[in-house]
């Protein structure tokens, strides 16, 4: 997640800035760890960038006014590779100055680009996939003498995920894109033109947009557009209409952040699925810093985390025993931190955190490490203290979230932990490599699972206005359903404000099911009839039991699962899945009841009361 704008105007202005500035600002739920902005002129580039929130650009444009220009291309960063710093910062300028690009995505091949690159003698000046980028392009367009050209050129080298803007130094009047899967529209004005990462960028100077495809190379002037494909094909873009006010804009279309960020989830997945194979089939996890010896040796893994991030820890348990057998332990960070815990230099401590910020998380970190214990971050936000603690960060790609509670986020963390447990059988040698890649294919089925999901959302949210005087709603679930259940309750506490409990279903009888009485709402998340058929048997019975003693069931099941529907008031269907993976689909639907509930109810679901984002004082 980063948020890009270009612009060329006619003439030298001070315009070009003006509207970088704008679109920054709009762009910033989509990164504010850095900014920067580069104008081209008859004399050249000149450029700002800078660590930090966009008002510390603004300090600096202030402090050093940029000239006028005719063009700008501008960034909002949500590190990915190189932590938060000025340097790392965009735009990145070739060795010769003749070219800048802004960059969002990941470049999955960067780092065997950068050593070619350096053989020949490039020198880098930033720990970025991007910078490459800008090298490329400049050798490109040095010998090609076009920048569209030579940005085809350039795509056609880049794996992974990309949008890019350039400007050359000798031409001031020209703006070019490309991109591949990351976002890029274009803003069609009255002798000027826009590009930005999506249409918040300029809905406040023009509705006007054409929609650009994957593999797809723009060129924009004052007066002109022109789109090719990355071999040069000539291709016609589709004309639309922007029919959102500039605030709505800043959520995707959505009414809400929350909203935005359930539909997010996909692609917050894929992005963490990133460029974690090589072309030869074995998983690389590039920023896992710790040393190899330690992973293999370790006799235990302790989760530490809070919240949401704490039922990411728990779907994670199951997978990684499963698939490493290690013993892994999961325990709230802050419960962890004050019971005197036996660390030792044999365990790992794995935190799991989106804001990377939590201090209760951190303290924990700090205690572990006193200990002598090796702590690996799952972190979504670069540079964050906890990023910084720990001994190594495996990053969640799911890019900044705004709503309080945690939706795609969640579904990143679960995803990156499976990732670590798939590196540590690798590693320790307790999966074969096929048995590997064969869950790494299915993982990348998992964007289009989810995404199947949430374009059901229509029957959940009916169902969630339908009940939304309800005062309490029960969640079961066996095995991984177990933290999806509780993850359900506490979304519905959270956003609702409503009684929730998440049960494991084989509790039930222990005491849970004295709460059943006429009427109540029970949610149960039914494990896969294909996995472990015992599981999926006892869950149909426990829906019997409380369906017996007059309990309204809602049930998460999947595709196919015939013998579920007699058993269920409402049944939600899920696509077919690996047990183990389950819980990124399962839980979508209880995300989705949970928020249009609270919408019914007329509450903030950004904002619910009385909680905050990052919990930062203990
Ligand atoms: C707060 C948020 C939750 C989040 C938890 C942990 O309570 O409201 O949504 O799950 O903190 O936050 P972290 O940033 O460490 O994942």
């Amino acid at each position: 997640m980063c948020g890009i704008i270009g612009y060329v105007g006619q003439a030298d202005s001070e315009r070009p800035l003006e509207v970088a500035r704008e679109a920054l600002a709009r762009l910033q739920y989509r990164g504010y760890d850095s900014a920067g902005v580069v104008v081209a002129n008859s004399r050249g580039l000149h450029h700002v960038k800078k660590a930090g929130k966009l008002s510390v650009l603004e300090e600096a444009l202030a402090a050093t006014p940029l000239p006028p220009a005719t063009a700008v291309i501008g960034h909002t960063r949500w590190a990915t590779h190189g932590g938060p710093t000025d340097r790392n910062a965009h735009p990145h300028l070739s060795a010769d100055g003749s070219v800048a690009v802004v960059h969002n995505g990941i470049l999955e091949n960067h780092q065997a680009l950068r050593e070619e690159l350096a053989s020949a003698g490039v020198e880098f000046l930033s720990e970025t996939d991007t910078e490459v980028a800008a090298h490329l392009l400049a050798r490109a367009y040095d010998g090609l003498g076009d920048l569209p050209e030579a940005m085809r050129a350039v795509a056609r080298r880049l794996e992974g995920a990309f949008t890019l803007l350039a400007v050359a130094a000798d031409n001031p009047h020209l703006v070019v894109g490309a991109r591949r899967t990351s976002p890029l529209v274009v803003g069609l004005g009255e002798g000027e033109n826009f590009l930005g990462s999506d249409v918040a960028a300029f809905v406040a100077r023009t509705n006007r947009a054409l929609e650009l495809g994957e593999d797809q190379v723009v060129a924009i002037t004052a007066t002109g557009v022109m789109v090719t494909d990355f071999d040069g094909q000539a291709v016609e873009p589709r004309e639309f209409t922007v029919d959102w006010d500039a605030s709505a804009a800043v959520k995707g279309g959505f009414a809400t952040f929350m909203e935005k960020e359930i539909h997010d989830q996909p692609q917050a997945v894929r992005d963490t699925l990133l460029g974690r194979m090589t072309p030869s089939g074995r998983m690389r996890l590039d920023e896992l810093r710790v040393e190899e010896s330690l992973l293999r040796s370790v006799d235990k893994i302790v989760v530490i985390a809070c919240g949401t991030a704490a039922y990411a820890g728990h779907v994670a348990k199951y997978a990684i025993e499963h698939w490493c057998r290690i013993p892994v332990e999961v325990e709230l960070a802050h419960e962890f931190r004050y019971r005197d815990p036996v660390v030792n230099a044999k365990m790992l401590v794995v935190a799991i955190s989106q804001s990377g910020e939590t201090m209760d998380t951190i303290m924990a970190i700090r205690h572990a490490r006193e200990q002598g214990a090796k702590v690996l971050a799952v972190v979504n936000t670069m540079g964050s203290t906890i990023a910084r603690e720990s001994d190594a960060a495996l990053y969640t790609h799911a890019g900044p979230e705004v709503a309080v509670a945690s939706t795609k986020a969640f579904l990143a963390q679960i995803t990156a932990t499976y990732l670590l447990g798939l590196y540590l059988a690798q590693l320790r040698g307790t999966m074969f490599p096929d048995e590997v890649r064969s869950i790494l294919r299915e993982l990348e089925q998992m964007p289009a699972k989810v995404q199947r999901v949430i374009d059901g959302e229509a029957a959940i949210k009916a169902l969630a206005v339908q009940m939304k005087d309800t005062s309490s709603v029960l969640f079961l679930g066996r095995h991984v359903g177990y933290p999806v259940a509780m993850e359900g309750a506490l979304k519905l506490k959270e956003l609702a404000y409503i009684h929730a409990e998440g049960f494991a279903a084989g509790e039930l009888k222990h005491g849970p099911i004295a709460l059943i009485d006429q009427g109540q709402a029970v949610f149960v998340v039914v494990p896969s009839p294909k996995g472990r058929d015992v599981l999926h048997d006892k869950v149909l019975s426990n829906i019997q039991e409380v369906r017996a003693r007059g309990a309204r069931t809602l049930v998460v099941a999947e595709e196919g699962d015939d013998a579920v529907a007699q058993h269920a008031d409402t049944v939600f269907w899920v696509p077919q899945t690996p047990t183990l993976l389950a819980p990124l689909v399962a839980v979508v639907p209880l995300q989705i009841f949970a928020c249009a509930l609270a919408t019914a109810k007329g509450l903030d679901v950004d904002q619910p009361r009385n909680l905050a984002k990052s919990v930062t004082v203990e």
